[in-house]
């Protein structure tokens, strides 16, 4: 459940628990409230480290929580993230919970960003998927948190980027039985109704008159039908020419690799292999709400990949919506066949930009690991861009070459592209490559988050399981998106 939030003038009267920042090395900042002492909480071992907590208990019962927040002159928002995801976890059970945001934090970080950073640590900072726990346990149930000294403004963008974030998560962290295309579909239905987005279902059938062939050629091992999903935001009432971006993601609901089948352990993971598409389709249902001034289209290419008889052979040769014939010679690598025909449909309404989410390759954990995810792109503007929006969202990206001399890798003996290129050999770069030949040469940034989709621990902002990354950098870009 996703705390509500307020802001306050000061401390409420009613409050059980007031989170207070301190800093490294130990300094009470003015206006944090006196009830603590530096020499009390250093006898404890506190040292007021980022994501460092002490608890204190008063005698008339109420609690006091030290929240480590570093150096102060390393403050930022993504500090102020991680201090609410910190305090959260330290808080447990509790219905009336505060947060003092300092002078000095305010400072450093515009107060309307701080709110909002402060607000989505301790939102996602205390989710938690429960749907399947038949305790229906809450580990961390605030019920409502004041933060003194907020602004409203923030405070409402904190709460819809962590609502977003949310939503992918739960969707992601579904069991694969549940969360089906078809479900999928429901879901973004949905949204759209709740939202006023306009929503647009291609199912197996309508795919196949619409020429959708490397989605169906992954879909074809299932006995679930593939979907593609499209949700249309219109901005109101534009004053001049609105630009188009296009939101595309890989929504494969389970990756199992298909006949070129992962190990029991390469699954383990693999309902997030859909973390793409539930990124674009919950951050789309935030875009009203957030007043974004773009007309944005969101797609969704979902479909599971599974291994069967009537499952795509080692060998066969796909023909994409843009006409483009591929040779697949390893069905793990269904990602970028599902996206060429996403990116192809994009490309047909003319977006301004194009920024694909993707848990494309295993090369992008081994070169840039779970915390930082691997973009590539063909515009140094749509790229910097969206490498800013990632930063403030605490979602850290980076750069990689789209490096062309690597093309060749995809040259097929059969087809105009295979789906691999050399063994060991720059894998993220090369899955990047071959998705540019779908974008019709338009301004286009791809993100793949194949590891920091998931998470084996509860780290910051990020919750074991789904983290929903890319919601908040989809969001951050934007809202601030210039033509
Ligand atoms: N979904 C995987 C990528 C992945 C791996 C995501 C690990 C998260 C964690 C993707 O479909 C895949 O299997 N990629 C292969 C491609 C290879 C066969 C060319 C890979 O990267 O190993
Ligand atoms: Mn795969
Ligand atoms: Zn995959």
């Amino acid at each position: 459940m996703t705390p509500v939030f307020a802001v306050g003038a000061s401390v409420p009267a009613d409050g059980e628990i007031l989170g207070v920042p301190v800093f490294q090395p130990l300094a009470i900042p003015e206006g944090a409230g006196a009830s603590i002492s530096s020499r009390f909480l250093k006898s404890a071992g506190f040292e007021g480290a980022l994501g460092q907590t002490l608890r204190l208990q008063a005698t008339d019962g109420s609690v006091v929580v030290a929240v480590g927040v570093g150096r102060a002159d390393r403050l930022d928002g993504d500090v102020l993230r991680r201090a609410g995801a910190a305090f959260a976890r330290a808080v447990g059970p509790a219905r009336r919970v505060a947060v003092t945001l300092t002078a000095a934090a305010r400072r450093r970080v515009a107060t309307g960003a701080a709110t909002q950073a402060v607000v989505e640590g301790i939102a996602l900072g205390s989710y938690s998927f429960t749907a399947h726990k038949s305790n229906g346990d809450r580990p961390h149930h605030h019920v409502s948190v004041t933060v003194v000294g907020g602004d409203s403004a923030g405070l409402r963008r904190g709460q819809q980027m962590a609502e977003a974030t949310a939503r992918a998560r739960d969707w992601v962290n579904e069991p694969p039985r549940v969360m089906t295309p078809r479900r999928l579909a429901a879901e973004a239905e949905q949204l759209a109704e709740d939202t006023g987005l306009d929503v647009d279902i291609w199912d197996e059938d309508r795919l196949a008159s619409e020429r959708m062939g490397c989605l169906l050629g992954v879909a074809a091992g299932a006995a679930e039908p593939p979907r593609l999903i499209r949700l249309v935001y219109e901005p109101p009432a534009p004053s001049r020419a609105r630009a188009t971006v296009a939101l595309v993601g890989k929504g494969i609901t389970f990756d199992s690799g298909g006949l070129s089948i992962k190990t029991s352990d390469g699954m383990r993971t693999m309902k997030s292999d859909m973390g793409g598409a539930a990124a674009v389709l919950s951050a789309m249902g935030a875009l009203p709400a957030l007043g974004v001034r773009v007309r944005v289209i969101g797609y969704a290419c979902c479909t599971e990949n599974m291994p069967s008889g009537t499952a795509l052979h080692v060998g066969d040769v796909l023909t994409a919506r843009n006409g483009a014939t591929v040779e697949v010679l390893n069905t793990d690598a269904e990602g970028r066949l599902v996206l060429a025909d996403g990116l192809s449909l994009a490309v047909e309404s003319s977006p301004d930009a194009i920024i694909d989410l993707a848990t494309l390759t295993g090369g992008q954990r081994v070169s840039l690991g779970s915390q930082v995810a691997a973009l590539l792109a063909n515009d140094d503007d749509v790229a910097e861009q969206v490498l800013a929006a990632a930063d403030r969202a605490g979602e850290p990206a980076w750069r990689l070459p789209l490096w062309s001399g690597y093309r060749s890798h995809l040259d097929s003996d059969v087809a105009d592209l295979k789906n691999i290129g050399q063994p060991g050999q720059a894998p993220t770069i090369v899955a990047a490559l071959f998705l540019q030949e779908f974008v019709g040469g338009r301004p286009w940034a791809h993100l793949d988050i194949a590891s920091p989709a998931w998470s084996d621990s509860d780290d910051g902002w990020r919750t074991k399981g789904a983290t929903g990354w890319g919601v908040r950098t989809l969001l951050e870009a934007l809202r601030a998106w210039e033509a």
